[in-house]
């Protein structure tokens, strides 16, 4: 539904805190979110230079803040314009995701695009747009097609974020050399560096705001960095050389994002950065289902088995172990690295040996292939590249016609190298080194997400570029990591901190999926040292990090210790039509039920930091009239993630109904998940 609205109020004062003076009504513009709550202001002041600002029921959010860009070969962007036109428009729709945490999503918005020109001889065009919902706000630059401006030369981008108030940030550094496996910083906003986002903020009032962006292509990721006080600057991630984004007009910028709500569950709840993104690209993505897997890689990082032949975990013998074990528990995928030629002493930050269609001789991938196959299993691809994009590029068109060959649907890839070091030939031949984030590692990604789906294969690219809700566009770009993930509590230095999987809940999950790797029920990394984390909260991690590839990491021998346990990720879905957040609060806990896809049940997960809580839920999301059998699976009452209790857990089963409520004790580093099926 498309309607044109009236000018939204051009109001000649503006706030106090924005300007001095009155601006007049022909160097302002405003439009206000469709439930009237939040309103973004543009205007121009006395040297021409655009600026926008955010209020929600009239409390600032973001006071007056720069935008433009820095070129490297022609004036900035940045000041001498006016108003040229101006358009508000408002869209309320409703769509479909083939697969993820929401089965219908609704895009309710109004729009504002503000022509700018230059006053001057040059008078360059930009256009602004930004789309306003009831939980955040969007916009981007638009330079169209015009005489003055061809290609496009950006060194940086000028746009601010000037937060209205100082507060609680939880943030990870941008920039520096393990890209986004990062511990999360809580800080004052006044006390943060420079950030990847999503970047977590929180008023005393309750106002959470999280900054972040959407549909990153052709683009170079936006990094935020302070400049004074709460004020915030988007950092572009770098090039090898010259200007760190290039483009040819008419082009549009990622969409420079910011959720706004009174709580953190409401945070999570927002769907803007999907809404943002451009549909469904591939057209009928039915090939792709969403799923469980197992596979040959914890006992790689417990360093049980080598990736290289030394001591390969790859053996036909091995990964038929885990297709029978995959088979017999209901597991769809079985994951193999290690499996191909490459694995030498120097692949990290250098791939340039890796070959993605040729098995080393110990892996018998026909044969393997057709064994999994006849038991309803799949392999799970593997590509690492260790940074060597190029040669990886060269090389998708076969190696994605050798895993669709080998009914691989699913291939995780790595790009392992310090930030900074992904392996580029350039145009002239020569060697470069690129950012992990940067406009060619957007292209490079694209490229091999458009490769996969044509020879019908999703990717979960490790070491990736930030997600950006891009899965909207290319649904087979199904899950990736691009934060701590589960590998830390192999190597143990450090651990994965008590709080982590809580941190990254109301921060890194708002923007995608993540394989994060869960459920390690031994509680064990590399020699037996133990994880900061409860039993009951491994089996949470299913619902509360959500991703459409769902890994059962343990060792299979490890699964057969606690087969009682077990049995909720043997039944836990990886796809669902429904999430809610009950409560959390950003890095301390959270609770979520998610409704499973197709299905009636409902799935719950509860997790705390290193404090015990209690979780106490109303299920007010279940079908009136029906009961429910509730199997519980909670710390017992001595767990605890500091001591030898840590595997102590109660499963119980109940009747459920409508309006009963759940009242869940999480230990210390503990948790709780919930299966609630209708009685039959
Ligand atoms: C890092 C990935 O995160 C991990 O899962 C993988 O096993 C190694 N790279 C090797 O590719
Ligand atoms: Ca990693």
């Amino acid at each position: 539904m498309l309607k044109l609205l009236p000018l939204a109020a051009l109001a000649a004062a503006s706030p106090a805190y924005a300007q001095q003076q009155p601006v007049p009504a022909d160097r302002i513009a405003s439009a206000t979110s469709p439930d009237g709550q939040i309103t973004v202001t543009l205007a121009i002041d006395n040297e021409g230079r655009p600026n926008y600002w955010v209020t929600k029921a009239g409390k600032p959010i973001i006071a007056q803040s720069a935008l433009g860009f820095i070129l490297s070969d022609a004036p900035k962007l940045h000041r001498r314009f006016r108003i040229e036109n101006r358009t508000t428009l408002s869209r309320n729709s409703t769509w479909e995701q083939p697969w993820g945490e929401w089965q219908n999503v609704r895009d309710n918005h109004v729009e504002l695009k503000v022509r700018l020109k230059e006053t001057t001889a040059l008078a360059r065009v930009m256009d602004i747009t930004f789309r306003i919902f009831d939980d955040g706000v969007g916009f981007r630059y638009e330079i169209p097609d015009q005489p003055g401006l061809k290609t496009v030369n950006i060194t940086d981008e000028l746009t601010e974020f000037a937060v209205a108030e100082d507060g609680d940030a939880w943030w990870t550094p941008g920039g520096e050399w393990n890209r986004y496996e990062y511990p999360y910083n809580r800080t004052p906003i006044s006390g943060v560096g420079t950030a990847h986002t999503p970047v977590t903020v929180r008023f005393k009032d309750g106002t959470h705001i999280a900054f972040h962006e959407a549909s990153l292509v052709d683009y170079s990721a936006m990094w935020m960095r302070r400049v004074e006080g709460t004020k915030f600057r988007a950092h572009l991630s770098p090039a090898a050389k010259g200007p760190k984004v290039v483009r040819n007009a008419p082009f549009t910028t990622p969409w420079r994002t910011m959720r706004i709500a009174s709580s953190a569950p409401d945070l999570y709840m927002s769907q803007l950065e999907l809404n943002l993104n451009e549909p469904n690209k591939l057209g009928d993505v039915s090939w792709y289902k969403p799923s469980k897997y197992v596979g040959v890689w914890w006992e790689l990082h417990l360093e049980k088995t080598t990736w290289n032949r030394e001591r390969l975990g790859a053996t036909t013998a091995n990964v038929k172990r885990y297709i029978d074990f995959a088979a017999k528990h209901g597991f769809t995928g079985v994951l193999v690295e290690g499996w191909n030629i490459g694995w030498d002493s120097d692949w990290f930050g250098n791939g340039d040996a890796f070959d993605f269609a040729t098995p080393v001789p110990e892996f018998d991938m026909a044969e393997l292939s057709r064994y999994a196959t006849a038991r309803g299993v799949r392999i799970v691809g593997h590509h690492e590249t260790g940074g060597s994009a190029s040669h990886y590029e060269k090389q998708a068109e076969r190696a994605y016609a050798y895993a669709r060959k080998h009914n691989i649907g699913t291939v995780k890839s790595g790009y392992v190298a310090d930030a900074g070091g992904l392996r580029r030939i350039g145009p002239d031949g020569k060697l470069m080194f690129e950012w992990h984030d940067g406009q060619f590692a957007s292209n490079h990604h694209l490229n091999i997400v458009r490769t996969a789906a044509k020879h019908r294969v999703a990717v979960n690219p490790h070491e990736p570029i930030k997600d950006t809700g891009l899965r909207r566009t290319y649904p087979n770009w199904v899950t990736r990591e691009g934060a701590r993930g589960q590998e830390y509590n192999a190597w143990g230095e450090p651990f994965n901190s008590v709080s982590h999987d809580v941190d990254i809940i109301f921060t890194r999950m708002l923007s995608g999926p993540f394989d994060y790797t869960p459920g390690i029920l031994s509680l064990v990394g590399r020699d037996n040292r133990p994880l900061n984390s409860t039993l009951a909260k491994q089996l949470a991690h299913y619902v509360t990090i959500y991703s459409p590839e769902q890994m059962a990491a343990d060792l299979p021998e490890n699964y057969e210790r606690y087969p009682e346990a077990f049995q909720f990720i043997k039944d836990v879905p990886a796809d669902w039509s429904d999430t809610i957040v009950l409560n959390g609060e950003v890095g301390e806990f959270a609770t979520i039920v998610r409704k499973e896809r197709g299905g009636d049940g409902w799935y719950l997960g509860a997790v705390t930091d290193q404090t015990a809580r209690r979780s106490r839920v109303t299920l007010d999301f279940l079908d009136a009239g029906r009961n429910y059998t509730a199997e519980i699976y909670r710390d017992g009452d001595d767990a605890d993630y500091r001591t030898d209790k840590r595997h102590s857990i109660r499963i119980e089963r109940r009747t459920v109904k409508k309006g009963d409520t759940l009242d869940l004790r999480l230990a210390p580093g503990g948790g709780a998940a919930v299966r609630m099926v209708p009685t039959r």
